[in-house]
């Protein structure tokens, strides 16, 4: 019985033992079919075996390893880092893993191969040498270095920018900035860290700016939000913020100082260039209206010299009653004539002057609701000698028109542009003495006042361009082309109206100006061109 026992276990021994050589042979096989290679080295840390799989990648054949280390097969540079973590590793027998360093091939391919090891100690504990794996990774080590390039390009790009650039993640907390964004950040006394909040850094601007930010998010499905805000030292910001894909927020500051210094210094230009035109016509006018006050001037004079000798021949008539040749019933009846005609001539200097005063008086900066009828007959009255030759003005004045909000010395330069060009037109056409008519119209909120004559009419071809800055069909000394594009700027952009154009060539032209009542909640309405 025990016989058996004895000879059945040597059997089963000897079945274990064959049983694991298979199992041996099996993961032999395993190793040897992978691309991927196995090692062992001595304490010395050369090769003592390697499978085959390491040919494949680095296209040393085992027994040229055998013997010798893999320092042997090393090109130059590997991460420094590394490389001192691992020296420390082995040093200290200790395990180690993911070791990447660049193998040159007996062709001169260079490889990267990332090993792991552990120590192998005998029974005892003596350390005998390491064993584990290598596996090439050059594909891996590529991909990330492009990944790293286009990092590193997509930095460049972002740092070159002259704009503040920061990411936010789709929980609004800061990922990324540029410099330019952390600079501008900081003037305006915020800190742009990493997982700082986006409202964190907009909120030293103040609560204004912070209320705009949230109208312009509030907007249902809003994909981007724009708003201004001004930094401690006075530069001026425009921010623009935009969902990305992922949710998060790009957003991009502009130091637009130079840009609102530009915007305000040509629209202080515009306002010279207004002035100057306005004090060009009066220089026009100004010879006009000296001939316009002399003819009553004139016969105020021949009045007051007759009545200097009425008097005269009144006097003695009284004092020696009798005694003259003068015939004082002819002087009773005459007189009186001379001091009403004396009077009208002195008003309608008055008149004159008073035009001329109210023409030329600078406006306020603020819009002042102003009597445009009135304003009407003054230009009418200081522009008198410019269209008196050629034409007969009349007004046709809406008797409910309510006084209207504007800088009424710039309407009166908008209607002495249109009077002087209608004036010219009917010039132009030469036939016969024509019409200028002006009248006004109260539609709803809108104000208007049209300005229509007799003369050529606009071609078709220029009724695109009449108001373009420095367009003029007339002679030089005559037109320089600035009336009408001043009289829009005046109308649309200073008043918020719109001046509209209808034309029949050959027989008229009409201008309309628009003005709102209401010029706050004003929408400008075009009207037909
Ligand atoms: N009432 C009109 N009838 C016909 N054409 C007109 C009339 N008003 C303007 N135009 C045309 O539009 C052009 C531009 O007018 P605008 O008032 O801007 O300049 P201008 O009269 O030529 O010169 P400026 O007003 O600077 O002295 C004129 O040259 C003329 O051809
Ligand atoms: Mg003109």
């Amino acid at each position: 019985m025990e016989t058996a026992t004895a000879i059945a276990s040597q059997r089963d021994y000897k079945e274990e033992g064959r049983s694991r050589f298979a199992t041996l042979r099996r993961i032999e096989a395993i190793l040897e079919s992978s691309n991927d290679w196995a090692w062992e080295t001595d304490a010395q840390f050369r090769f003592t075996w390697v499978s085959s799989g390491v040919a494949r990648s680095t296209g040393l054949r085992p027994e040229e390893l055998i013997g010798r280390s893999r320092f042997d097969f090393a090109a130059e540079s590997t991460d420094r880092d590394r490389l001192s973590d691992l020296l420390a590793d082995l040093d200290q027998r200790n395990p180690f893993d993911g070791f990447v360093y660049r193998l040159r091939r007996p062709d001169g391919v260079i490889r990267h191969v990332e090993i792991g090891g552990v120590p192998i100690l005998a029974l005892d504990g003596t350390f005998q040498g390491y064993a584990g794996f290598g596996k090439d990774v050059t594909e891996r080590e590529k991909a990330e270095q492009r990944v790293q390039i286009a990092q590193r390009r997509m930095t460049d790009a972002v740092e070159s920018l002259s704009e503040g650039f920061a990411l936010f993640d789709p929980t609004g907390r800061f990922v990324m900035s540029n410099r330019a964004f952390v600079a501008l950040a900081q003037s305006a006394g915020a800190k742009a860290g990493f997982g700082r909040r986006i409202e964190e850094i907009v909120a030293p601007f103040g609560a204004p700016v912070l209320a705009a930010r949230m109208r312009a998010w509030e907007v249902p499905d809003a994909r981007a939000a724009a708003y201004e805000a001004a930094l401690p030292d006075g530069r001026a910001l425009t921010i623009a913020e935009r969902r990305t894909g992922e949710g998060g927020i790009v957003v991009i500051w502009t130091d637009v100082t130079d840009i609102r210094k530009a915007e305000r210094a040509r629209a202080s230009l515009e306002t010279e260039l207004r002035q100057s035109q306005k004090l060009d016509a009066l220089g026009t006018l100004a010879g006009g209206i000296a001939h316009e006050i002399n003819t009553p001037t004139q016969y105020v004079g021949d009045n007051v010299r007759f009545l200097k000798t009425a008097f005269a021949d009144l006097s003695a008539a009284v004092r020696a009653p009798g005694t003259g040749s003068s015939d004082v019933e002819f002087l009773l009846s005459e007189v009186p004539l001379a001091i009403d005609q004396s009077l009208d001539g002195v008003e309608r200097i008055r008149q004159i002057v008073a035009a001329v005063k109210e023409f030329s008086y600078p406006d306020a900066k603020e819009k002042s609701p102003a009597d445009l009828h009135a304003a009407i007959n003054t230009t009418l009255t200081v522009s008198r000698n410019q269209w008196k030759y050629v034409a007969d003005v009349e007004t046709r004045f809406a008797p409910d028109l309510p006084p209207v909000p504007c800088h009424v010395g710039e309407i009166n330069q908008v209607v002495l542009n249109l009077v002087v060009n209608a004036a010219h037109a009917i010039e132009a056409k030469g036939d016969e003495r024509g019409l200028i008519t002006i009248s006004t119209r109260k539609d709803g909120d809108w104000v208007e006042i049209s300005v229509s004559d007799t003369g050529t009419g606009v071609a078709a071809e220029n009724t695109g361009r009449v108001f373009d800055p420095f367009f003029t069909t007339k002679p030089p000394g005559k037109g320089t082309g600035q009336g009408l594009s001043i009289s829009r700027t005046i109308v649309v952009k200073k008043h918020g109206g719109n001046l509209g154009l209808r034309s029949e060539p050959g027989r008229g032209a009409e201008f309309t100006i628009r003005l709102p009542l209401n010029p706050a909640s004003a929408q400008p309405k075009e009207t037909a061109t």
